[in-house]
Parts: C-alpha cells; sequence; structure tokens
C-alpha cells in the first residue's frame, strides 16, 4: 500500500515522470545496446567461403546487367518447404564477398542460391539459348546472344582492386594474376593449378560448348556453377558452427 502511495507522487508530477520515464528509457536503451558493441562478428563463422575467381565474377557482372535479379532471388529462406525444395538455408557468410548482394525480393523463377552442381554445362547452355526447349511452359527470356559475344575481360584487375576497397581480401598476387586466371578457368588445354590453388573448387574447363572462344556465356554458366557449393554443409553443425 505504501508504494503505491508513493507512486501517486510520480503520476501527479508531470517533472518527475518524465525524468522517471527518460531514466528507465536510458537503462533499457543501454541494456539492449552496449553489448552490440563488443559483438566482433555478426556473421558466422564457415569454412570454404572464398571471394570469386575472375571467371565466376565477370559471370556475375552479367548476371547483374542482364537482370537476372529481377525474376530470381539467391536466398533460400529457413521454412521447411524452402529448404526442402532448394537446400540448406543460407548462410550470411555465403554472401559476404557479394557487392552488390543478389538476394532479391521476387521468384519469378526459382531461387538460385544452390543452383551449382544442378545440372550439366550443357544444359545451361541450352537453357539459356532457348529456355522452352527444356522447360516447355518456361517464361524466361533466351539469351543466346551470349554465346556469340566476346567476353570483354578488360576491366576484370580494376574489378578486382574496385571490390578489395570495399573488403573483399583479394592478395596482390590474385590481382596480378586476374586476367590470366579469367582465360585459364574456361581453356580446356590451360594448367589450373594455380587458379585452383587460389580458388578452391573452382569449375574449370569449357563451359559453352566452344573451346576455341572465351564468351559471356562461359563466364555466366561458371558463375551459375559455383552458386552454392563452396559450404561443405555435410560437416556443418546448425548450432555450433563447425566442429
Ligand atoms: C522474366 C523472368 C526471368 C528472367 C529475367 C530470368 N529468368 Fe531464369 N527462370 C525464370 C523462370 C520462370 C524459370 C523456371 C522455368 C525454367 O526453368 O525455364 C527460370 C529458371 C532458371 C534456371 C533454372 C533454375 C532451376 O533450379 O531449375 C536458371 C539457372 C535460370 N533461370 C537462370 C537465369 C539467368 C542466368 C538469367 C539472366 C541471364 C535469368 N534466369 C533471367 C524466369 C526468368
Amino acid at each position: 500500500m505504501a508504494l503505491m502511495d508513493r507512486h501517486g507522487v510520480i503520476e501527479r508530477n508531470a517533472t518527475l515522470l518524465l525524468v522517471g520515464s527518460l531514466l528507465v528509457v536510458t537503462v533499457g536503451g543501454i541494456v539492449e545496446i552496449a553489448p552490440l558493441f563488443y559483438l566482433e562478428n555478426t556473421i558466422e563463422k564457415v569454412e570454404g567461403m572464398r571471394p570469386y575467381s575472375p571467371l565466376e565474377l565477370a559471370g556475375r557482372d552479367i548476371y547483374i546487367r542482364e537482370g537476372c535479379y529481377v525474376c530470381h532471388s539467391q536466398m533460400i529462406r529457413p521454412f521447411r518447404d524452402e529448404v526442402e525444395r532448394y537446400g540448406h538455408y543460407s548462410l550470411a557468410a555465403e554472401s559476404m564477398y557479394d557487392h552488390p548482394f543478389q538476394w532479391g525480393s521476387k521468384r519469378s523463377g526459382p531461387d538460385l542460391a544452390r543452383v551449382g552442381d544442378r545440372y550439366s554445362n550443357e544444359w545451361h547452355v541450352q537453357h539459356l539459348i532457348e529456355p522452352r526447349s527444356v522447360v516447355p511452359e518456361s517464361i524466361m527470356p533466351s539469351y543466346a546472344f551470349l554465346k556469340d559475344t566476346k567476353l570483354d575481360g578488360g576491366n576484370i584487375t580494376a574489378s578486382f582492386v574496385a571490390n578489395r576497397r570495399v573488403g573483399v581480401p583479394y592478395s596482390d598476387e590474385m590481382v596480378e594474376s586476374a586476367a590470366a586466371d579469367l582465360k585459364a578457368q574456361a581453356d580446356p588445354n590451360a594448367d589450373t593449378s594455380g587458379l585452383l590453388e587460389r580458388y578452391p573448387k573452382a569449375k574449370t574447363g569449357d563451359f559453352d560448348g566452344n573451346p576455341q572462344a572465351l564468351t559471356e556465356m562461359d563466364a555466366l554458366v561458371a558463375y551459375l556453377q559455383m552458386l552454392g557449393t563452396l559450404v561443405d554443409f555435410s560437416t556443418y553443425d546448425e548450432t555450433a558452427g563447425y566442429r
């Protein structure tokens, strides 16, 4: 009863009520906000993530240029229906080297976050040339011109430097060999040992069915084939991360 009497004093004095409210909000705010300054990282650690290889990055630029993100997302949400259809839900770490990220907000077509390794290179090439030749009811546009367009790799070094500037950990060696790596990844006769050391799990060889020319189709398919393939989920523990 005595406590309620004293509370009455605050209720009848506007200034006191204001000061009291401010005090409560301040303490509550500090408790919520302060710990965030002591978190080192809000992205969980995963094994296997690496920056894009030059050819993958060039393919990614084509993906953005052509507006594939208008119809495709790259973010599997942690819901049962999505996980059953597309695979493990996307981890924050899987898009940490994406500038800009490609999560997307519209799905006229399926999510592509884990499309890598799901189809053969030949399937992708055929599908991009004429989607309806492999999926009759498809509404996806044809991108046949990519196969006849030589890949302009002239700005790949500048692109690497720009990515490094926004935090992608490209080493000096990666930047220096970017132009050569771009060509080597799609060349079936190239020595790719250095490339694979710099970019583990990168797919190599001819992508577009024409080993003589390095085309935009090579780059785009190389990009599609690596999506979602870097993290090994057979050793990933949901609650503890990697052991
Ligand atoms: C107008 C919307 C639209 C645009 C733009 C579009 N797509 Fe699609 N895409 C679809 C639809 C719808 C499907 C499902 C039917 C099919 O497989 O063709 C699809 C399917 C796909 C698939 C197969 C996915 C799977 O899991 O089966 C890939 C890969 C793909 N698209 C890549 C691309 C790329 C790369 C681009 C840009 C060059 C692109 N799409 C642009 C609508 C689109």
